[in-house]
């Protein structure tokens, strides 16, 4: 199967005009990813993860939000593509799972009717009853038992699991190149996220489909990512494999949220524990990296210089960091064997 570039970003940054002062939310982020390949997005709340998300969907509003870069979806840049290209864009080529799945799905109409309206959106000339038939094979797919019956019931009448597989259903029934999943499974008790993700991966195996994986649970990540970016502060701190962030990661933010995965992996979960302190503002973020008020390692250039994205290692990890390479590398092997 083929291996292009479906997604690229490039200095992708959002500001929200707010009566408090603007606020950076996502600064300068850039990544590309290849069809049938899964990239992790992790931090802290409010790391800027969702902004990103939606910012791809072009979903932000152009009034209160500024945003610039670049985006390629299928060679066409989303910010600058005209509304009903972003419409046909959405959906076709890249859906989304919203954070709070429950709000995803209408109460008042069949599941049935909600995934085949999707569907219609993209394919007006196909008939109600083909609709349906292509909705009960989707069903299908995403493993609903029994669903000559349930294809006609309302979302209230299926359980938590149950809801996730109909919100997958409805976002890839068009078939998209690449589907965002903004924290798909946290949610859930851990057998039914286990569940999800498998199930995640089954279909992305069967379409060749991009995911881009949103989450705080570095466990998630380590389950179904191959590579991943943390954010802090609406910027890239680190961008690894995902083997590399558990074997070598570069960035003291990395450490303190490996830290917690490894003092919380007696229970088999990796969701991020508290590191000392909390997210900055961003509406007026710190001098420098905005990680040195928590940061253990902070000397005099990280209140004044902010750091910028380098290769460091041999595993082609970048991180933004003014520590000497040679200490990153001691002290992440370090935190990777504890
Ligand atoms: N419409 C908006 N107007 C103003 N600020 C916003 C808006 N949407 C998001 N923000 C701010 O942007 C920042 C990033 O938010 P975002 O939702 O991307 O965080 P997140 O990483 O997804 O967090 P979480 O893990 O809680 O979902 C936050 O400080 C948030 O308050
Ligand atoms: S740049 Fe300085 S403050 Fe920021 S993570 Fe590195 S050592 Fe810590
Ligand atoms: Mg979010």
């Amino acid at each position: 199967m083929s291996n292009e570039v479906v997604l690229s970003v490039k200095n992708l940054s959002v500001v929200f005009h707010t009566p408090d002062g603007d606020v950076a939310a996502v600064s300068n982020v850039s990544f590309d990813l290849h069809s049938g390949e899964t990239l992790g997005i992790v931090g802290e709340s409010g790391s800027g993860k969702s902004v990103t998300a939606s910012s791809i969907m072009r979903l932000n509003n152009s009034i209160t939000a500024t945003t610039t870069g670049s985006i390629l979806i299928s060679g066409v840049d989303i910010l600058t593509a005209d509304e009903s290209e972003v419409r046909r864009i959405r959906g076709s080529e890249v859906a989304m799972i919203f954070q709070d799945p429950l709000s995803a799905l209408n109460p008042y109409y069949t599941v049935g009717k909600q995934i085949a309206e999707a569907y219609l959106v993209h394919h007006p000339q196909v008939s109600k009853t083909d609709a349906r038939a292509v909705t009960l094979e989707m069903l299908k797919k995403v493993g609903i038992p029994n669903p000559e019956k349930r294809i006609d019931e309302f979302p209230h009448q299926f359980s938590g699991g149950m809801r996730q597989r109909i919100v997958i259903a409805i976002a890839l029934i068009n078939n998209p190149k690449v589907l965002i999943a903004d924290e798909p499974t946290t949610a859930l008790d851990v057998t039914v996220q286990a569940q999800i993700l498998d199930l995640m991966k089954d279909l992305q195996a069967e379409f060749n489909m991009a995911i881009v994986l949103i989450t705080h649970d570095l466990g998630v990540i380590a389950e179904a990512a191959k590579e991943v970016l943390v954010m802090y502060g609406g910027r890239v701190v680190e961008q690894s494999t995902v083997d590399a962030l558990f074997s070598e990661p570069t960035h003291p933010y990395a450490w303190g949220l490996l830290g917690a995965v490894n003092s919380l992996s007696s229970s088999g979960r990796g969701a991020l524990a508290t590191i000392a302190g909390s997210p900055p503002s961003l509406i007026a973020l710190p001098r420098g990296c905005s990680f040195n008020p928590r940061c253990t390692f902070a000397s005099e250039i990280c209140r004044s210089e902010v750091p910028v994205l380098r290769t460091v290692g041999t595993q082609g990890s970048v991180a933004a960091c003014h520590l000497p390479d040679n200490e990153i590398l001691t002290i992440g092997r370090e935190v990777a064997s504890r």
